[in-house]
């Protein structure tokens, strides 16, 4: 495959589309494997994650719902920075055992502020599926509970990555040329 090149930069191929779905039906049997009969609740942030719910989400033989939902960031007052908000998330959680979806866990930052908004719901169990993840640029302690590949902190394009706005249709994962 070769570079490509997406508005002012270039992209070389960095996880091919067998790599991904293999790694992806590997998350989903471990999935299975601990979600038996708990009809879990799938939360899948927009709009990164679309390509890796949807991949993972035909995989599941258990019992799951899904949602997407979109995380908006703005400006809250002084004292409490920036406030992240939830739209459509219109389930209620308590006593459920919920799964997020995640694209890429970077700095970790929205998903810290998000996941305690979650937690006060009371759900039994709350974890993360994520396909990718960047542990030098994270800055925000996540546990990841399934976890697609561990990627250096480089800038990365497709299957649903997108820069500025482009990219997201490409079926592997491209790298910043640099
Ligand atoms: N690429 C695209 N979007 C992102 C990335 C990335 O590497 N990290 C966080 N959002
Ligand atoms: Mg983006």
């Amino acid at each position: 495959m070769p570079v490509i090149q997406v508005h002012d930069k270039q992209f070389q191929p960095y996880i091919n589309e067998e790599q991904l779905q293999t790694r992806i039906k590997e998350l989903a049997a471990q999935l299975n494997n601990d979600l038996q009969g708990s009809r879990p609740l799938f939360i899948a942030i927009l709009n990164g994650s679309f390509m890796f719910a949807a991949d993972i989400f035909k995989h599941l033989d258990v019992n799951a719902e899904i949602c997407f939902i979109k995380l908006a960031s703005y400006k809250g007052t002084k004292s409490t920075g920036n406030v992240v908000t939830a739209i459509g998330l219109d389930e209620d959680l308590f006593g459920r055992t919920v799964v997020i979806l995640e694209d890429i866990v970077d700095t970790g930052k929205t998903l810290s502020q998000f996941l305690p908004q979650l937690e006060h719901q009371h759900p039994k169990k709350l974890m993360i599926a994520a396909l990718l993840h960047k542990p030098e640029a994270l800055q925000y302690p996540i546990k990841i509970d399934y976890l697609g590949f561990s990627v250096p902190n480089k800038f990365l394009l497709g299957y649903g990555l997108d820069y500025d706005g482009l990219g997201r249709n490409l079926p592997e994962i491209y790298q910043l040329v640099e």
